[in-house]
């Protein structure tokens, strides 16, 4: 079968904007949110709203295709990962961010055909930030082409990684211990809340390494294929091939980064998506 990507990216694109107002209703904040595996795992109405106008609009238009969301999962939906064209969708990412009012949160959205990320739309409403890419066709940041730096080594790198939203005490332990190696090593760390926008800006080339352990596919999907159409490599935290489902991530502006990097952290080993 022949897919049209450059039709699937502008459905899935007027739908992410429209969803986009979902989302600037709460400028200052959401107070209203719910638990989920703990007390730092969050969800608000506005989580599940964007992802049922997203799953709805993409499903009514092209009924054939599969799903993976972020909300859904977290309701017992099964991430059920094959072949067919499956989008995968984080309606808000940074949604402690989201419900503090902190603006660095998104939408993001990418569609995997064969396994392999096709197109992704990174949508930060709050600062109007939108990332774009599709497969052969660049990286874009609100409609200007984008490339990642040419930094090779790390104690030239503003790395980016996160606590996210396990408070388990042996993630937490390797999160210190990563924290302590990058202070020591990098040339600056930051943590933005989001994981989607923490690979935006390596595409961006505003940060030069990211990595984190505990992410899911949809944190991800959207970021791989950004940082890769700008020029850059997505890998496993150890060096080795990414693996969407691995729950286990490092992008970097260069291979060299990359690998510096994958052998100068502490690993975990999430339990697989
Ligand atoms: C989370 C954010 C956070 C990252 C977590 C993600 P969510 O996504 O991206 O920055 O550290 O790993 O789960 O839960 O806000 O969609």
């Amino acid at each position: 079968m022949i897919h049209d990507i450059g039709e699937y990216f502008d459905t899935a694109l007027a739908l992410v904007k429209a969803a986009g107002n979902l989302m600037t209703e709460h400028v200052s904040g959401c107070k209203k949110f719910e638990l989920k595996s703990c007390a730092i795992d969050l969800v608000t109405e506005v989580d599940k709203k964007v992802e049922e106008t997203l799953i709805n609009g993409l499903s009514n238009k092209y009924p054939t295709h599969k799903f993976i969301g972020e909300e859904s999962v977290a309701e017992g939906t099964k991430c059920d990962f094959t072949d067919d064209p499956t989008w995968i969708i984080d309606p808000v990412d940074g949604t402690m961010n989201f419900i503090h009012g902190f603006p660095n949160s998104s939408i993001s959205v990418g569609l995997c055909i064969n396994k392999e990320s096709v197109l992704g739309i990174i949508y930060n409403p709050m600062l109007n930030q939108l990332f774009t890419a599709q497969k052969g066709k660049g990286a874009f940041y609100n409609d200007r082409q984008i490339h990642v730096s040419n930094v090779k080594l790390l104690k030239e790198a503003l790395v980016t990684f996160e606590a996210g939203t396990s408070n388990a005490e042996e993630k937490r332990q390797v999160v210190f211990q990563n924290f302590e190696i990058m202070v020591r090593n990098a040339h600056g760390v930051r943590c933005l809340g989001s994981a989607a926008l923490n690979m935006a800006m390596v595409a961006l080339g505003g940060a030069d390494v990211n990595f984190e352990f505990g992410i899911h596919a949809w944190d991800i999907c959207a970021g791989d294929i950004l940082v890769r159409e700008a020029g850059g490599v997505c890998i496993d935290p150890a060096g080795g091939p990414f693996d969407i489902l691995s729950r286990r991530v490092l992008c970097a502006s260069t291979p060299e980064l990359a690998q510096e990097v994958a052998s100068t952290i502490v690993q975990l080993y999430p339990e697989r998506d």
